[in-house]
């Protein structure tokens, strides 16, 4: 990319993003796929093959739990070596140059966390959650305390699983109506590295439109929400958001 391809649409979202009182930013996959983490729908996605049917589903998990929380095993030994990009890094930066910035993500990896994101929206979950379906008791870990055994709850001896969402489940109720009231206020959206096929967060972006925000996407591929952006940028999030954090940070600083 040319130091001036995008220049326009660059100076645009910054202005937007200095002048907003809430900035709204849905992520998903693709946020993470330079850190090395497959997204779900690419050729080599978690998904490629079907797979979610038998590996992210409630039926799945009461088939053959073994099966489903070996693939959770999986990914988070997966994520064990994977750090945050410069695109999860300006995200965080751009949080702390703005009156008030609310992050939805879908991703299930913690890796705005790690990159110093403060507020967090998780939509499906977080991966080293492990929950009680039965009483709803939730125990973190670390790749140090996951257990190769399916753990039972302490309080209720049930069989945890995967603190994760999995098709067909409804999304946690705080999270999606916090995320809904931020899409509907804000006054910028930025979509970042998702499908946006999967509802109800694909949905996000409709309603801030609705709503008057500045939609901003940043995704190589074109998305159903495309053509809701004002700003469009086709290229990978870590090449362009640190751009867009970088001009922002020396405008607050200058
Ligand atoms: P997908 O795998 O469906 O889509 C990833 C998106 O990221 C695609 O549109 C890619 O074009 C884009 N992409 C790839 N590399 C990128 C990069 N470097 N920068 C920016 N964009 C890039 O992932 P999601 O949309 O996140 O849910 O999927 C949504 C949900 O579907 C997931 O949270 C998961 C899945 O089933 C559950 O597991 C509940």
């Amino acid at each position: 990319m040319s130091p001036t391809e995008h220049a326009d649409d660059i100076a645009l979202t910054v202005d937007r993003l200095a002048s907003a009182d809430h900035v709204c930013c849905l992520t998903g996959a693709g946020v993470s796929a330079e850190s090395g983490i497959p997204t779900f729908r690419g050729a080599d996605g978690f998904w490629a093959g079907g797979r979610a049917q038998d590996l992210a589903t409630p039926e799945a998990f009461a088939r053959d739990p073994e099966k489903v929380w070996e693939f959770y095993l999986w990914r988070r030994g997966l994520l064990t070596e994977k750090k945050p990009n410069p695109g999860h890094l300006a995200l965080a930066a751009i949080e702390q140059h703005v009156r008030r910035f609310t992050l939805v993500t879908q991703n299930v990896d913690d890796l705005h966390r790690l990159a110093g994101s403060r507020n967090i929206i998780e939509l499906h979950g977080n991966l080293w959650i492990d929950r009680c379906p039965a009483c709803s008791r939730e125990v973190h870990r670390s790749i140090e305390d996951v257990s190769n055994q399916i753990p039972h709850c302490d309080s209720c001896g049930a069989m945890m699983r995967p603190g994760v969402v999995w098709f067909g489940e409804l999304l946690p109720a705080e999270a999606i109506t916090t995320a809904q009231e931020a899409a509907s206020s804000c006054d910028i959206m930025m979509v970042v590295g998702t499908a946006a096929v999967v509802q109800p967060a694909a949905s996000l972006a409709n309603w801030a439109k609705a709503n008057g925000a500045f939609v901003v996407e940043v995704n190589p591929e074109a998305t159903p929400v495309s053509h809701l952006a004002d700003a469009r940028f086709p290229l990978p999030s870590g090449q362009i958001l640190p751009q867009i954090a970088d001009s922002l940070v020396s405008r607050a600083t200058s």
